[in-house]
């Protein structure tokens, strides 16, 4: 039987909004239809598909793309070949899916997150009709068996858990990524061990909430498990891993952590907020101290550990006196980074139907205020490492000096530093000299 797919010369051309499981859905998309003939356009208005992966986190990005959908009615109207889909997290929800349908008529294929792994069908459904072909449902979870197309040659993304069955009050991603499915682990070493084998360093495992890794399937092995099996695998020098619930945490994976030398000393921890109350209300089933004591462990056991988190402001009901328990909490945590969020109500969820009454204008007050302690923080953090040498995987030349090269320490810190050569892909020692908030300068590595 041939198995090579028919060559169509036609052009694609991506847009990805969200995280990073959407960026490796990306991935997964341009590996299909490379698979399928086409080739990447140099920009939109030469392509023969546009594909829209979305994120449905919070309003912004749903107004992004709603602006996009917008732009490209006239490349539909000078092209009527020209074929527009949308897929990812606002593509899984059905009143939003109806909505983009009937308000982007030009549309020709909408599809959830569910129905990735079966695009290359759905595609060829939707070019025979007139109207949207709009696709919801839930369908088994299926590994491409087409390569992926990585955006990296070094640097891989690894799924290792997908879905959520945490139920925060605010968050749209249970909804539109289903419960959580582990992945087999016999899977992912094999493929961790075909991207060895490949050239690539760094894995980021990923997950809606990784520490559950394991939870679904048979024998008592978690995710600090599997760290230390793909620990294992010669080749890869990094591996780091997204997203920690606070709950889930346990003392076996910090130890892992601890012990597997190539597992990176970082741990990406959403707090989400400093308030008990706030806590509670949104589902996560931690207090305030049982997190503090909780970065106080990782603190102790693995020296040199960075910890980043995610915050919410202006939950609907967050008081001044929860807002100053957020603020305290931030000045006792010391993280390296927060990402900081204005809450975005999402229709749907339970937080969705709570009275919001903080004028917009105070939670953007309360958010500045957060991110001013913040930043003094990770400035007073980074300026600790000057003076050390820290190991910096290159990502290749600094995008505002082609004299600088950068790339991320162990940490996930960014490094600029002079050097004439192209050292992507290569990790190097270096000296580190300057500290800024977002990023750290250092000296020409020696060779
Ligand atoms: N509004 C604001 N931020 C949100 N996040 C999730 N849902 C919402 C929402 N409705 C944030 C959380 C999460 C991060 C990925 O996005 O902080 O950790
Ligand atoms: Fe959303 Fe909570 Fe699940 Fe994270 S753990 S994806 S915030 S429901």
């Amino acid at each position: 039987m041939n198995t090579t797919p028919p060559r169509s010369n036609k052009t694609y051309y991506l847009y990805t909004f969200g995280c990073q499981m959407n960026e490796h859905d990306t991935e997964v998309l341009a590996g299909m239809l490379e698979s399928l003939g086409y080739l990447p356009a140099a920009n939109p208005r030469e392509a023969d598909l546009i594909v829209i992966n979305t994120c449905a986190v919070r309003q912004k990005p749903e107004q992004k793309v709603a602006a996009l959908l917008g732009k490209l009615k006239p490349l539909k109207q000078q092209n009527p070949d020209l074929m527009i889909a949308v897929g990812g997290c606002m593509a899984q929800q059905e009143e939003m899916s109806a909505a983009l349908a009937k308000r982007f008529g030009y549309i020709d294929l909408i599809f959830g997150t569910h129905a990735l792994p079966y695009f290359p069908r759905l595609l060829e459904q939707a070019r025979a009709r007139r109207r949207p072909l709009v696709e919801t449902g839930e369908y088994p979870d299926r590994r491409p068996e087409l390569p992926i197309r990585r955006a990296s040659r070094f640097k891989a993304w690894l799924p290792v858990i997908y879905g959520c069955n945490n139920y925060c009050s605010y968050c749209i991603v249970p909804y539109v990524r289903g419960r959580e499915r582990s992945r087999p682990r016999s899977e992912i070493i094999s493929e961790a061990t075909a991207l060895a084998q490949e050239g690539y360093v760094e894995l980021t495992l990923l997950g809606q909430n990784v520490n559950s890794y394991g939870l679904d399937l048979p024998g008592p092995e978690g995710f600090g498990d599997l760290l230390l099996d793909l620990d294992l695998i010669e080749g890869i020098s990094r591996i780091r891993f997204l997203t920690s619930h606070p709950k889930d945490l346990s003392t076996r994976l910090i130890e892992a952590v601890r012990d597997a030398d190539r597992v990176c000393e970082h741990f990406h921890l959403p707090v989400q907020s400093g308030s008990n109350r706030l806590l509670e209300a949104m589902n996560r089933q931690y207090t305030r101290e049982r997190y503090l004591e909780l970065i106080g462990e990782i603190k102790q056991d693995i020296p040199g550990v960075a910890i980043t988190t995610d915050i919410i402001v202006g939950y609907p009901g967050e008081t001044e006196h929860d807002f100053y328990q957020t603020l305290d909490l931030v000045e006792r945590a010391r993280f390296d980074n927060a990402f900081i969020f204005l809450y975005s109500p999402r229709k749907g969820t339970r937080a969705a139907e709570m009275k919001d009454n903080l004028s917009l204008a105070e939670k953007k007050r309360r958010l500045q205020e957060i991110s001013r302690v913040q930043n003094k923080i990770s400035l007073e953090i980074n300026r600790t490492l000057i003076n050390t040498t820290a190991e910096v995987l290159v990502e290749g030349a600094s995008k505002r000096n082609p004299q600088m090269q950068s790339g991320r320490t162990r940490s996930n810190k960014l490094v600029h530093f002079p050097s004439g050569e192209d050292l992507s892909g290569k990790l190097v020692e270096v000296p580190i000299v300057g500290a800024y908030t977002w990023h750290l300068i250092g000296e020409t590595p020696g060779v």
